[in-house]
């Protein structure tokens, strides 16, 4: 089969099209025939030699999402046949055109999607919704906030809140993400000023909802908005974070942390044990793909922004570095 390889630890040149071994489904495995994938950060970081794959994912294929056929099934596996259509999430492998994954972490296409869309809806939507409402417990009527509203995982989230019946704030550092988050059910939304946002969101909450702050956070960018979501929390608020793009360290004021009795939990999906990703799954087959029927008033879409073929991920990765996307971009396999 033909899989984009990291011939070595570098820029967007080492990845490389390739012939490599077909993977055989081992017991409880399914091997799925990749239409489609798409870009993670994580993938970037794996590039440059920084985040390993997992122990039980190749080495030196990156890809942690997908939207194919079911190919071949291992030994015991049940609920699938060849031909169907699937999507989930991976440790690793997903920009080849053949991944074998376990036979429980797969979940069914809604049938209105095509693979380039279903292939940008794993990572975003699982991540959102396992942060925002499996560990944050967001319910019908609460806030949240969500930072780079206009990310993948962002997109999703503002998608799902609004599903849910919660009131949803966002951050971008560009007015124009924010107003194309509004198309997706975005209620309110601040651009930060030197990664500050408190202040103004306070006002914004203040004056749209009459409420004290904001109940549930998901933190993708991390570094100094930590700081900033404890100043806009509400009593008893849950801070998920999720990303630090904008670093890893944070000056927080703990007082704020102790009064107000928040909750701050970090979250990773690819290292978690397979029993965990088969939850996760589990929980987005049941309670989230329902949620792109087209004929709900308001249906989860995916957010495609740029498709590249797969032999051009090196170029796919430089256009996610440079943080102009609005959504998910997708390889075609
Ligand atoms: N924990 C997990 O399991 C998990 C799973 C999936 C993703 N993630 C993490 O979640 C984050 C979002 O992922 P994604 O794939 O949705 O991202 P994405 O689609 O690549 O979008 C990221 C956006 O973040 C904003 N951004 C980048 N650097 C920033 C900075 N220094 N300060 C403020 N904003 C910045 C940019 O938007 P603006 O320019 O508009 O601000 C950029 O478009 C990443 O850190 C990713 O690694 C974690």
């Amino acid at each position: 089969m033909r899989a984009i390889v990291i011939t070595k630890p570098g820029g967007p040149e080492v990845l490389e099209l390739r012939d490599v071994p077909t993977p055989e489904p081992a017991r409880g495995e399914v091997r799925v025939r990749v239409r489609a994938t798409a870009i993670n950060r994580a993938d970037l970081l794996q590039r440059l030699g920084l985040y390993p794959a997992p122990a039980d994912s190749p080495r030196d294929i990156p890809g942690l999402e997908f939207a194919g056929e079911v190919e071949a099934l291992g030994e015991g596996v049940t609920g699938w046949k060849a031909g169907d259509r699937v999507f989930g999430l991976t440790g690793g492998g997903a920009y080849a055109e053949q991944l074998v994954v376990h036979g429980r972490t797969l979940a069914r296409m809604p049938s209105n999607l095509d693979f380039t869309q279903a292939a940008a809806v794993p990572e975003a939507f699982i991540t959102a919704y396992d942060a925002m409402v499996t560990l944050g417990h967001l319910g019908s009527g609460e806030r949240v906030l969500v930072s780079a509203v206009g990310s993948g995982v962002g997109t999703a989230a503002v998608q799902i809140a609004r599903a849910i019946g919660a009131t949803s704030f966002g951050t971008a550092r560009t007015a124009a993400k924010l107003d194309r988050a509004q198309q997706l059910g975005l209620d309110h939304g601040v651009v930060p000023a030197n990664g500050k946002f408190a202040k103004a969101l306070e006002e914004v909450i203040q004056r749209e909802t009459g409420s004290s702050g904001i109940d549930v956070f998901v933190e993708l960018v991390g570094g100094p908005y930590l700081a900033e979501d404890a100043i806009c929390a509400a009593p008893r608020a849950r801070i998920i974070l999720v990303g630090m793009l904008a670093g890893n360290v944070a000056d927080i004021d703990y007082g704020l942390v102790l009064r107000k009795r928040l909750r701050i939990e970090g979250t990773v999906l690819r290292a978690r044990p397979l029993e965990e990703k088969i939850a996760a799954m589990q929980t987005f087959a049941r309670h989230v793909v329902p949620l792109f029927a087209p004929s709900r008033e308001h249906p989860l879409v995916p957010v495609v922004d740029r498709v590249f073929p797969l032999a051009d991920a090196g170029a796919a990765h430089t256009y996610v570095a440079s943080n102009d996307g609005f959504g998910k971009t997708v390889l075609e396999v």
